[in-house]
């Protein structure tokens, strides 16, 4: 496969060129793309040079073009991994099948809604994300927030791509209800609830990126294993960058725990007052933050038992999380051990294997979280802090699901709801606590500097350091200096 030409007015390796309609129609949707880009996208910075990775490629090295770039000029590409020779529908009714190169009628609405969901919350996150630019804590930081930014719209673009190719008129016309819906909106909101939820501080953030979007990479895990062969080769490419986004999640936090267990070595105390009061985020407010962002992003796996998943997994559309190391790929057998609630406490059930698919999936997810929370605590304990981090339990805090009518304790306990209120504020985030929060933020862009509630990463972007010019400001935004108020009001 070689390399794409980054000039064309989309680049891609799907031989665009040699389909005239497909490439009119989505030649077509573009402007409409950059006009949901300019009123939607990142508040601010549109006229400054962003040092960006675009994906010109789908190969193992060199994949990635490193280069300034102004973000409307981004080059939004359409890229699949390499096509698998012989390959099988992977799991359900029709294993062992050639997976399909077109759709299968019959599957038709199914699949439309797999992509149209998947393909929601690409647009909506940027929407959420789209005022943090005014409050980064570094040059660092803004340009890793613009990379996810314009990577989410990449894969708005690749899901775009599979409606405009396969699913004709009603495909086109989902494309523009993809820039019409708006995140957060009352009238006409984005497709699953934690993509309604602003993001409006780096903690919520980095917590977004580590939890929400390492949900998204379980779910194209699991589109990754479609026997819809497009839909499998888009999803596997897609998954290469998500793996920065989680970095960008990860490492984020981490550097916030890292400056807190700083601060509290320095002051000799771990008293939350102490700690704020030098500027810093005390652990159990970071607690907190983790405990309301993992609680909701866990809600996106969808229900306990669904008659759903074992449709997805029964006609091929969806397979499970590496569904290679399971020997039994029909699943029709079997049972999953479940707890559910019964009185005011819990009873263990069988559920069919099928039904119990996105159960097994959010299994996998939550087995990814512990080692993320693993990774933040050897931070804590290299800084010879006793405190530690704690991902609770999935029953705590359901919105969604068997445990959502029910009231449970961050160890998964159930307990009454009035236990609970009474609680709340030492599990979830309180009005003082955003409040706090918000206080610190203020942007941070001076050359080489860092706000004071986050230490400095060990690393830059691509081999360069973290004192590095990340973002070349044009005259309308430069001169934010390290504490100043930002402006919301953009350019
Ligand atoms: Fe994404
Ligand atoms: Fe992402």
């Amino acid at each position: 496969m070689g390399s794409v030409d980054l000039n064309a007015l989309i680049p891609n390796n799907v031989d665009l060129k040699e389909d005239r309609r497909l490439q009119r129609a989505l030649e077509a949707w573009q402007p409409q793309f950059l006009d949901w880009w300019r009123e939607m996208g990142p508040e601010g910075f549109q006229a400054d040079e962003v040092y960006l990775r675009t994906a010109v490629d789908v190969g193992r090295d060199g994949w990635a073009h490193f280069d300034y770039v102004k973000m409307p000029d981004y080059r939004w590409g359409i890229f699949m991994s390499p096509a698998e020779d012989g390959r099988v529908v992977p799991c359900g009714d029709h294993f062992g099948d050639a997976a399909w190169q077109k759709v299968p009628g019959e599957y038709r609405n199914a699949l439309r809604r797999i992509i149209v969901t998947q393909a929601d919350t690409e647009p909506a996150s940027v929407e959420q994300q789209r005022l943090l630019g005014q409050t980064a804590p570094s040059q660092y930081d803004l340009r890793n927030l613009f990379q996810v930014n314009v990577e989410e719209g990449r894969h708005l673009w690749a899901m775009v791509y599979l409606l405009h190719t396969h699913f004709g008129r009603d495909g086109r016309e989902e494309a523009e209800d993809l820039l019409r819906r708006r995140s957060g909106n009352q009238d006409s909101p984005r497709i699953l609830g934690t993509f309604n939820e602003p993001v409006e501080d780096w903690l919520s953030f980095f917590m977004f990126t580590t939890f929400t979007d390492r949900d998204g990479k379980f779910q194209l895990l699991a589109l990754a294993e479609s026997g819809f062969d497009p839909l499998s080769r888009t999803t596997r490419f897609m998954l290469t960058e998500e793996a920065h986004h989680m970095f960008v999640g990860e490492t984020g936090v981490g550097r916030i725990i890292e400056r807190s267990a700083q601060v509290m070595n320095e002051l000799g105390t771990d008293e939350p007052d102490r700690i704020r009061a030098h500027g810093a985020i005390d652990l159990p407010t970071i607690q907190r933050w983790l405990n309301r962002w993992y609680s909701s992003s866990i809600n996106l796996f969808g229900g306990e038992q669904s008659s759903n998943a074992a449709s997805y997994f029964a006609t091929g559309l969806k397979g499970r999380y590496k569904e290679d190391s399971y020997e039994d790929h029909i699943a029709l057998e079997g049972v999953y051990r479940m707890q559910v609630p019964q009185n005011l406490g819990l009873t263990t059930e069988e559920v069919p294997l099928r039904n119990a698919m996105n159960e097994i999936l959010r299994d996998g997810y939550i087995g990814d979280c512990e080692f993320v929370i693993a990774r933040w605590n050897r931070i804590l304990e290299k800084a010879g802090r006793p405190e530690r981090m704690e991902l609770p339990n999935r029953r705590f805090n359901r919105e969604m699901g068997i445990y959502s009518s029910y009231a449970y304790d961050p160890e998964g306990n159930p307990i009454t709801a009035e236990a609970f209120e009474a609680r709340r504020d030492d599990w979830l985030p309180s009005e003082a606590d955003s409040v706090f929060v918000k206080s610190l933020m203020k942007p941070c862009l001076e050359f080489g500097k860092v706000a004071g509630w986050i230490a400095p990463p060990r690393k830059g972007i691509n081999g360069n350091a973290f004192e590095w010019e990340y973002v070349r400001f044009d005259k309308s935004s430069a001169g934010i200096a390290c504490g100043a108020t930002p402006s919301l009001t953009g350019e």
